[in-house]
């Protein structure tokens, strides 16, 4: 990370709308910006499909070092191209910044910001309030397998679950840390130790080891299947979830869904101390690229994730207000039911700063 008073932030667009909303994102992020006391040089990358075209670049050689040494935080789009077919240049970029810099903790807040976004019935802002943990560097997607008689009737695929005591116990131990630090201070862990008997025992013993230090907290564990259950049925209960890399992958979805959707998720991938990367929930949704009708608060709200990080709070909590406003107002983008295009929005967001301050 530099060192400076002024922090440096990469921004990488990406593709598709992750262009459009990453504008918005920095907009609205430079509007609190200068309504603070704090300073950011923002530096862009052109990583995506139309370089990967160009020339054949995914991730440049030397990016890792460059962003661990110079930068403080990432700011992310969305990558995915319908001209890039096989996902090459999407994969290595996201899959090369997550793994590469092993930003082990996927952060995904699941906050309902108002209740008529909620597709659960007589549910209000108070039900919806969790975050998401999410194994960020192993499990199913440490890519571990092979193919053998690969197109034969015989064929066989193996794709491995790496679970390391590591690995387990950074994840558990950030978990445990982030819930003794809310007010409620819930934890709960979801595995599925019953059947996957080798991998999530491991899950289960550094939980239990590590619940001895943090008898503060209030932790149970549940099994995957009975968590998602438990998620649509009453989710007033959760407050901090963690779980491995799969089974919060999905987790999450079903979170931000409860949320208000993909337009208004955000998400970090964070390795604590470290350059941190911050992006949207969605993706570069080509069917509705270049049109200004992308939802921009999701990357807002990312933009207010990477103020937390860096130790801005009345920045990233300035954005959260002028969110709220803005979707009580009905100041939103058509997917939630408003009238106002992309820029439209982001211009929202950062007049409402700029007018009212970091105080609303
Ligand atoms: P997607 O998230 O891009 O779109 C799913 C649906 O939600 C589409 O109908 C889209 O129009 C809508 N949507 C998404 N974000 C929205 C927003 N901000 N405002 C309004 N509507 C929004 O997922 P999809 O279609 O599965 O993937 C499209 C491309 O994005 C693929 O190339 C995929 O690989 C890539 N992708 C990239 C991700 C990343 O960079 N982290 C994550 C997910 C997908
Ligand atoms: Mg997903």
């Amino acid at each position: 990370m530099n060192s400076s008073a002024t922090k440096r932030i990469a921004v990488v667009p990406g593709d598709g709308i992750g262009v459009e909303v990453t504008a918005e994102a920095v907009k609205a992020l430079r509007a609190a910006l200068a309504a603070g006391h704090h300073a950011a040089e923002f530096t862009e990358f052109d990583w995506g499909a139309e370089r990967y075209l160009r020339d054949g670049t995914t991730l440049p050689a030397g990016a890792l070092d460059m962003l661990r040494g110079d930068f403080d935080a990432i700011l992310f789009g969305a990558v995915g191209d319908p001209r890039a077919p096989s996902n090459q240049h999407a994969l290595e970029i996201l899959f090369g910044l997550r793994f590469g810099l092993d930003l082990y903790v996927n952060v995904r807040p699941c906050i309902l910001f108002d209740r008529r976004f909620t597709p659960l019935r007589d549910r209000s802002e108070a039900d919806v309030n969790f975050t998401v943990l999410r194994e960020n560097t192993e499990g199913l997607y440490a890519n571990i397998g092979g193919q053998f008689k690969r197109g034969t009737a015989d064929e066989v695929a193996l794709q491995e679950e790496v679970n390391t005591r590591k690995g387990v116990e950074r994840i558990l131990r950030y978990a445990f840390e982030d819930a003794r630090s809310r007010p409620r201070k819930r934890l709960c862990m979801s595995d599925k130790s019953n059947a996957l008997t080798h991998g999530h025992d491991l899950w289960q013993r550094v939980f239990l080891e590590l619940r001895q230090s943090y008898s503060d907290v209030d932790s149970r564990h549940l099994y995957i299947d009975t968590l998602v259950m438990e998620m649509v049925r009453d989710p007033s209960q959760f407050d901090v979830l963690v779980t491995n890399n799969l089974f919060g992958d999905i987790v999450s979805d079903l979170g931000a869904q409860l949320a208000g959707g993909l337009g208004l998720s955000p998400s970090a991938n964070i390795n604590p101390g470290c350059v941190s990367l911050f992006e949207p929930v969605h993706g570069s949704a080509p069917n509705i690229a270049g049109k200004n009708l992308a939802n921009p608060f999701g990357a807002i709200l990312t933009a207010a994730m990477l103020c937390d990080y860096l130790g801005w709070r009345p920045e990233g909590e300035a954005l959260r207000s002028a969110v709220r406003t803005a979707l009580r107002e009905g100041k939103c983008t058509a997917d939630l039911n408003g009238t106002l295009g992309t820029r439209e929005a982001g211009d929202y967001i950062a007049n409402c700063i700029t007018k009212s301050g970091l105080r609303f």
